[in-house]
């Protein structure tokens, strides 16, 4: 158990006015939790302190070598003002999975819930009211050594920073228009795709642009070694309905985040009825299909995006419309039950939802 320090800030920020203008991790609370390791201490020191900026040494390894790793998780406020997290055991162990490839000292699992518990406790007023919107929890982790060898750090900062946040894509629960990128890559086989390090992001970034500029949200990443395997979205796994079939791409080749929230849908679709297979999917089946009338339904699955339907993907020359650009019925149903169990509207049978008194 940590014993976490609290230094009150003296003079608190203006709460947002508008929560319909929030957007996506632009404004920050008032605190942050901060911990420390050091090689032969361990992790040390841990504080929740006003939020502020940290100093820095040029020198520190993660500006040069970008040993870092991050989580995404939200709190969110229910109907009777009840502040609750959704499944943050699983943000901890993919954290430690994430720090495992990346050479990074492992925070236990019952300490970052701890952690994360007493951080949004400190801020439960900045817990947005307003449906859909939701306090955005980023937890990071990063090499603070000092000096330029390639080597993993000695030395380590674990940092909780919360932005209360809306909708992830200006389209809210509208189809995004998604871009299939056939040059550029983001995982492969033995890297850290598998991760959520900062690295993978940086990556990204150009693809992502590209995208952007042609009118589209983002890209929908094909495998690294064939370029015909389905992989994800940037910020998002991804499920394809199929001649009636769900279907996402498996997690066996190590390319893709392990999401909590594609976990969660696979459960609830298959506690509905629904068959979910886990599987590689070529790029030319969603093709073949969409030409027989047979491509259903397409959507995104994230912390920060939630349910994010898919309402147009380009492959090359191809232009593919997935339900008429609109929102299809297990996507529409799928939102409904995750967001409901998020919110506390819709009980909840798994027992995934954490309540913070
Ligand atoms: N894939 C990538 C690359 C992501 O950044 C995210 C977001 O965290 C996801 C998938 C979805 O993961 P989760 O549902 O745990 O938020
Ligand atoms: C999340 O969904 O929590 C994410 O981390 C997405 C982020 C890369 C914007």
């Amino acid at each position: 158990m940590l014993d976490i320090k609290i230094t009150r800030t003296t003079c608190p920020k203006e709460k947002p006015q508008d929560e319909s203008k929030l957007g996506f991790g632009k404004k920050f609370t008032d605190h942050m939790f901060v911990m420390d390791y050091t090689e032969g201490e361990g992790w040390h020191d841990a504080r929740i302190v006003p939020y502020a900026p940290f100093q820095l040494d040029p020198a520190t390894v993660v500006f040069h070598y970008a040993q870092e790793i991050f989580e995404g998780m939200k709190a969110y406020r229910t109907a009777d003002d009840t502040i609750q997290l959704f499944r943050p055991e699983c943000n901890a162990k993919r954290m430690q999975d994430s720090a495992d490839r990346l050479c990074i000292p492992k925070i236990p699992v019952e300490d970052y819930i701890q952690a994360v518990e007493a951080l949004v406790d400190v801020e439960r007023d900045w817990v947005p009211h307003s449906d859909g919107a939701s306090l955005y929890i980023r937890p990071f982790v990063f090499a603070n050594d000092v000096g330029l060898g390639v080597h993993a750090s000695k030395h380590y900062i674990f940092c909780i920073i919360c932005a209360p946040s809306g909708a992830y894509y200006a389209e809210g629960i509208n189809p995004v228009r998604i871009y299939v990128e056939d040059e550029y890559i983001r995982a492969a086989p033995g890297l850290t795709g598998f991760t959520k390090c900062g690295g993978n992001y940086a990556a990204s970034i150009k693809a992502g642009e590209l995208a952007e500029e042609q009118g589209y949200a983002q890209v929908l990443w094909l495998d690294g070694v064939h370029r015909k395997y389905i992989d994800e979205v940037g910020a998002m796994n991804v499920f394809f309905v199929v001649d009636g079939e769900i279907i996402t791409p498996s997690l066996d080749r190590g390319c893709i985040l392990g999401g909590i929230t594609r976990k969660s849908c696979i459960e609830l679709l298959r506690h509905m009825g629904y068959k979910v297979t886990e599987r590689d999917i070529e790029i030319g089946e969603l093709v073949k299909a969409y030409d027989e009338g047979k491509f259903d339904e397409a959507f995104g699955s994230g912390t920060a995006a939630v349910i994010s339907p898919i309402g147009e993907l380009k492959y090359g020359d191809k232009h593919m419309t997935i339900n008429g650009g609109k929102i299809g019925p297990i996507s529409q149903k799928l939102y409904d039950t995750l967001t409901g169990i998020q919110w506390g509207k819709l009980p909840d049978e798994f027992g995934w939802t954490v309540k913070i008194d």
